[in-house]
Parts: structure tokens; sequence; C-alpha cells
């Protein structure tokens, strides 16, 4: 009997998942002649026994495309498992209907593909020995033990031309613009986005910023003869002393914090303190959508067929993980066991503040 995988996408869709899977398949079926299902809906699927044959012509002409074909679901935790009673959600271990569906699927491997809320899951299954291989996700890039995620560069994309396209009308108007990025705890896509659409302000949840410093270079920059800035704020950057801004409580996620709306607060005080016209943009989920740049579909090609030669070499708990230009083996317990933030010696930092960039402090 031929080897039957799962495939399934895990936590917040990012361009590059659908490039995943159209490896993945390619893979497992030219080069081992494996058959692959595909999982519905992240853990979900695996939970309720909702998944779809994946054939060789399913995945053809997917490998542009943004989102999922399989869906994704960032609530679906099979140990603590979100279930509607009348007015109320609670929480149940459905990891025995899991195990039950992976016996029923006749599955000899799983492929996740996800970020940290997937990779604890992932690593809790691993525990119970399921064999799973993870494949590394996020448009946040905050994955510890590779260099870089996929979504990442298409949401950095994103990042800026929006700011290329804020420069415009700041400049027309004479404005200060303050736009927003995703990112969560770390300040890759602003500082990354921000270097590239060359923002004058940088904001990362990694150096907690002086409101006062921010409108004092505003108004320096006024004094030279430059009568538009752009500001750039990871949505967790927060002031020096003071919170990072939460929009809302998702409690059947796994981080359960959802952050958004500092770009208001930093836009109200360089209004009032600067007395300048200021204009605030929250790019949000437009860096989650549409298609992968070509960095991310080569990138999402090369993960997707490691990841089945990591399954064909039985190596399960591991990940493909980048380091410099090469894909290696890496454990999933290490991805998860901290957040890669900015370290506060990266070179990034320095370069940004030589190009006479603002840092917030
Ligand atoms: O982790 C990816 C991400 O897009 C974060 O940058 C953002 O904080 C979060 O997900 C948004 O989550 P949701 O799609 O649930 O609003």
């Amino acid at each position: 009997m031929k080897r039957r995988i799962g495939v399934l996408s895990g936590g917040g869709d990012c361009p590059g998942i659908n490039a995943v899977i159209h490896a993945v398949v390619k893979r497992a079926i030219l080069t081992y002649d494996y058959e692959v299902v595909g999982i519905l809906d992240g853990f979900e699927g695996l939970v309720e026994g909702r998944y779809r044959n994946l054939a060789y012509n399913d995945v053809s002409g997917i490998l542009p495309l943004g989102g999922t074909i399989l869906g994704a679901s960032n609530r679906a935790n099979p140990f603590r498992y979100p279930v509607r009673r009348k007015d109320e959600v609670v929480f149940e271990d459905r990891s025995k209907d899991l195990l039950e569906n992976f016996e029923k699927l006749q599955l000899s491997a799983l492929i996740a593909i996800g970020g940290d809320g997937t990779f604890h899951i992932a690593s809790e299954l691993v525990r119970l020995g399921v064999p799973v291989v993870g494949v590394p996700k996020t448009i946040d890039n905050d994955l510890n033990a590779t260099d870089i995620t996929f979504g990442f560069d298409s949401a950095v994309h994103v990042v800026t031309e929006a700011i290329d396209r804020l420069h415009t009308t700041a400049q027309s108007h004479h404005r200060v613009m303050v736009v927003e990025v995703m990112g969560r705890y770390a300040g890759w896509i602003a500082l990354h986005g921000g270097i590239a659409g060359g923002g004058d302000v940088i904001l990362i949840p990694e150096i907690p910023f002086h409101m006062e410093g921010v409108c004092n270079f505003i108004l320096e920059r006024r004094e030279k003869g430059k009568r538009f800035s752009i500001v750039v704020v990871a949505e967790g950057a927060r002031p020096l002393g003071g919170d990072m801004v939460v929009q809302r409580i998702v409690r059947e996620s796994h981080d359960q914090i959802r952050l958004g709306g500092v770009s208001h607060v930093v836009g109200r005080a360089i209004e009032e303190k600067t007395g300048l016209e200021t204009r605030v943009v929250i790019l949000g989920h437009l860096q989650r959508g549409g298609s992968p740049t070509a960095f991310d579909r080569v990138l999402a090609t090369r993960l997707g067929a490691k990841a089945v030669d990591l399954v064909a070499q039985n190596a399960f708990g591991y990940f493909p993980a980048v380091r410099g230009q090469d894909i290696v083996p890496a454990r999933i317990e290490e991805a998860i066991a901290c957040l890669k933030t900015v370290p506060l010696d990266s070179p990034l930092l320095d370069i940004a503040r030589s190009m006479g960039t603002y840092l917030g402090a």
C-alpha cells in the first residue's frame, strides 16, 4: 500500500501557503509515490474528520494564489477545543478524535504548516506519538530557530508599496502620515518595511518609544525644510513606561491578544504636540492577503519539498529551517522555545539610524 501523508495549514493565513501545498503534493507524488490528503481548516479538520484528497492535478495553478485552498483556523487547538454550549464557549480536549481520524485516514505522517500556535500543538502531538513535520509560516517572522519564515517577504512588500504611496500624498499635503503594520510582539515587518520605504520614524516593540522624542524629531525635520514625515509603527510598539494597545481578546486562540490601534495614539499625540496635520493608516490584513512574492514562492517551494524529505526520513518533530542559504532540519521544540524578536544589537537597527531614521529612543 502507498504511504499516505496529511497536510494542513494552521493559524492565520499568509501568502505562500498554497505554494507549500503545491510543493508537498508534487514532491510526495513525483519523488516518493506517496498519496496526499489535505486536511481542511487546520486542526479543526482532523478533529472533525473533514478532508479532501490531493491528486497531482488538484494543485495545478495554485502556486501563485494567496490564502490556502485547505482553509485555516487559529482557534482549533485539539487539546483545548472550543465548543459552543448555549451562549457560552467551553473548551474540551478533543485530541482523541484527532487520533481516531488520523488512524481512519490511514495517515503515516502529518505536515503542519504554521507558526507559533500550530507548532505548539504539533509538539504536543509529537509527544503523543503522532508523526508530525512542521513548515514554518508567519508574516511576523517571529519563529525561533529559522532565519526567516515564508509570508514575511510578501508582507514587507505590501508595507513598502503602501509607504511609497503614502509618501506622495504626505508630500503634497505637508502632513505627517502614521502607518501601522502587523508583527505581534516583533518589529521585523516594521523595521524591514520602514527601511525599504524610507520611513522617517520606525517604532518597534523591542524599543519602547519616547513620544516627546518622536515629536521633536518631526519638528526638527520641519525646521530643516522637510514638510512631511512618515512614521512606521509596529502594532506591538509601546511608549516608554506604557502598555501595548490591545484591540480584542480571542479566547479560543493560542495567543488570545490581538494588538492594534497604537497608530491612533501616536497620531493624536503628534498632532497635539506639534500642531502638524496628521493622518493614520492601519494596513491590517492587507499584509496577509494576495499573491506571494517571487522570493516567498521559492522559499515556500523549498520548504514544502524539504518537509516531504523529512517525512521520508521519519524525522518527526522536526521542520525545515532556513539558516543562511541552507535549509536544515530543526526541532519544532526549538522553534517555540522563545519568540524571535529584533535583537537590540541588530545591524539593521544601526543601518536605520545611520540613514537618519529615528527609532523612538
Ligand atoms: O500572526 C500573524 C498576524 O497577522 C499578526 O501579525 C496579527 O497580530 C495577527 O495575526 C492578527 O490575527 P487575526 O487574523 O486573528 O486578526
